[in-house]
């Protein structure tokens, strides 16, 4: 089965999380052949978890603290977060990593308390536009894997850092390429696509069968199109 995880990174406040929700039961897209998991900020969590009730929908959090709890102002625990019905917590995107400082340490860290509160860990790993054109993304997945790859469950999102929110994607061989290599260090780990995911190329993504999934931003937040690409998967 497909896994679709929708990022909605810091859009929708919570009165318009509240209404997208609502249109998306009403539009009532087919979602049986996918893992559909939503990825909303942490104030929609409880709100979210009691909308989905009764659909196959699972919930990730955007981010975590690795600290079970205590005195850490501003911060959530996975504790907390499993309490608000999370499976999955995302983990390094390259936003997190680009505008707080997120290194492989941290990002090490946080995996291992998201595992340790037994829900999956989405690592996020991608080369930026000058290590892709000086053909150093190999290197980079590999430094950005090295520290999470024994973690198990885990899943690996490939993002190119220069692909998100871009309109710009690698071809499917590079990104097939990239999937393996994953795949050959974490053999265990689903791995998933995301930058730049649309209606326009989802079936180019699908068509690599190492991929198990896909990432999904932008598009995540756009009703009916987000309707459109999930509905989309069931004739690829
Ligand atoms: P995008 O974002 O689909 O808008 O490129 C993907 C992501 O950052 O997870």
């Amino acid at each position: 089965m497909l896994n679709i995880v929708a990022n909605w990174k810091m859009n929708l406040s919570f009165i318009e999380s509240e209404i997208f929700m609502g249109k998306f039961f009403q539009q009532q897209p087919e979602i049986d052949h996918l893992n559909l998991i939503l990825a909303p900020s942490f104030p929609f969590l409880p709100k979210l978890k009691e909308m989905i009730q009764n659909h196959p929908i699972q919930i990730a959090a955007q981010d975590t603290f690795w600290m079970k709890s205590g005195a850490y102002t501003g911060e959530v625990s996975p504790l907390m977060l499993k309490e608000m019905g999370c499976s999955y917590v995302l983990v390094g995107h390259s936003e997190r990593r680009q505008y707080f400082g997120e290194t492989d340490i941290i990002v090490e860290k946080k995996a291992i308390a998201v595992h340790q509160a037994r829900m999956i860990p989405i690592v996020c790993i991608g080369e930026h536009r000058e290590s892709y054109e000086e053909g150093k993304t190999r290197n980079v997945i590999l430094q950005q894997l090295e520290r999470v790859k024994s973690i198990n469950p885990l899943w690996v999102a490939y993002e190119p850092v220069w692909s998100i929110g871009s309109g710009k994607i690698p071809s499917k061989e590079e990104v097939a390429k990239v999937t393996d290599l994953i795949l050959s260090e974490c053999p265990h780990a689903n791995v998933l696509y995301g930058g730049s995911v649309s209606i326009d190329n989802q079936r180019m993504f699908c068509s690599i069968d190492s991929l198990h999934g896909l990432l999904v931003g932008g598009l995540s937040v756009k009703l009916p199109d987000f309707c459109v690409f999930l509905e989309k998967f069931k004739n690829i």
